[in-house]
C-alpha cells in the first residue's frame, strides 16, 4: 500500500474503465458483425458497415487520445495524434460506404429518426474532417483563429457526431432485423451497453471541452 498516491489510485482506475470499455466495444461488434455476416444482403451489408465505423474505429479514435488508454501508451503523444487521424478516416469511409449502400437501395429516405440521427452524423463528419486540417495546422493558422479555439469546435464536432451515430445505432437495434434474430431483453442489453460505451468513450473529451471552453473564456 505504501507508496501509492491519490492520483496513482485515479489512474488505474481509469484504466480498469478504460479496459472495461474495450472489452463491451469488442462485444457490441463482434455480436452484430456475427448477425451481419448470417446473410449476403444489403441491410446486413448497411449493418456490418456502420457498427464497424461507429462502434469500433470511431470510438477507438476518440480513445487513442486518453493517456489511459490501453493499447496507445506505449506510442508517442505524436504517433497517437496519427493514429486519431488514420481510425477517424477510416472510420469515416466505413461509415459513409454503409449509409451509400443502404440509401442506393430505397427509394424514400430520410424518414426514421433512425435514418436522420444517422446522416445527421454523417453530415457532422464531413465538417469533421475539415476542422481536424484546422487543428492540424493551428499554429500556421494563428492568425485566423487561435488554436485553442480550433481544438474547441474539433472536439464539439467530435463529440456531437459520435454520440448522433451511436443514438441513430440504438435506435437501429430496435429494427425488425435485429429482433428477428434477438428478442426485446437482448436489445434493451445492447442499448445498455451502448449507453456505458459513449459515456466511457466521451469522458476525456468532455473533460478537456470544458476546460477548453473555460480558457476561451477568460
Ligand atoms: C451507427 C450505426 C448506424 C448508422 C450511422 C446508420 C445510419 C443510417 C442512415 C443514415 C439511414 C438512412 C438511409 C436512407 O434513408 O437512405 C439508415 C437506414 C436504415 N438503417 Fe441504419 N445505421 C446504423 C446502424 C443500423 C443498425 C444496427 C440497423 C439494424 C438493423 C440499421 C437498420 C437500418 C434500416 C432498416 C434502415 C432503413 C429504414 C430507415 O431509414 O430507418 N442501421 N441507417
Amino acid at each position: 500500500m505504501l507508496g501509492y498516491s491519490y492520483r496513482d489510485y485515479y489512474g488505474i482506475i481509469l484504466t480498469i474503465i478504460n479496459i472495461i470499455n474495450h472489452i463491451l466495444i469488442l462485444f457490441v461488434t463482434g455480436y452484430l458483425l456475427y448477425l451481419s455476416g448470417l446473410k449476403l444482403e444489403v441491410l446486413n451489408v448497411h449493418v456490418g458497415l456502420c457498427v464497424v465505423g461507429y462502434v469500433l474505429l470511431m470510438s477507438e479514435a476518440i480513445m487513442v487520445l486518453s493517456e489511459e488508454n490501453l493499447w496507445s501508451r506505449i506510442i508517442s503523444h505524436r504517433a497517437g495524434n496519427h493514429f486519431h487521424w488514420y481510425l477517424q478516416c477510416l472510420g469515416t469511409s466505413f461509415n459513409i460506404a454503409g449509409i451509400v449502400v443502404l440509401f442506393k437501395s430505397r427509394e424514400t429516405h430520410f424518414k426514421s429518426i433512425h435514418g436522420i440521427l444517422g446522416i445527421s452524423s454523417a453530415a457532422i463528419l464531413s465538417f469533421l474532417s475539415l476542422s481536424g486540417f484546422t487543428v492540424l495546422f493551428s499554429v500556421k493558422l494563428n492568425n485566423l483563429m487561435r488554436p485553442i479555439v480550433s481544438k474547441c469546435i474539433h472536439n464539439f464536432l467530435g463529440i456531437t457526431c459520435y454520440i448522433l451515430g451511436m443514438i441513430a445505432l440504438c435506435y437501429g437495434y430496435r429494427k425488425k432485423w435485429i429482433l428477428k434474430y434477438t428478442g426485446v431483453g437482448l436489445v434493451n442489453l445492447g442499448t445498455v451497453i451502448t449507453g456505458i460505451i459513449i459515456f466511457i468513450t466521451i469522458m476525456r473529451p468532455v473533460r478537456s471541452l470544458v476546460n477548453q471552453i473555460k480558457s476561451i473564456s477568460y
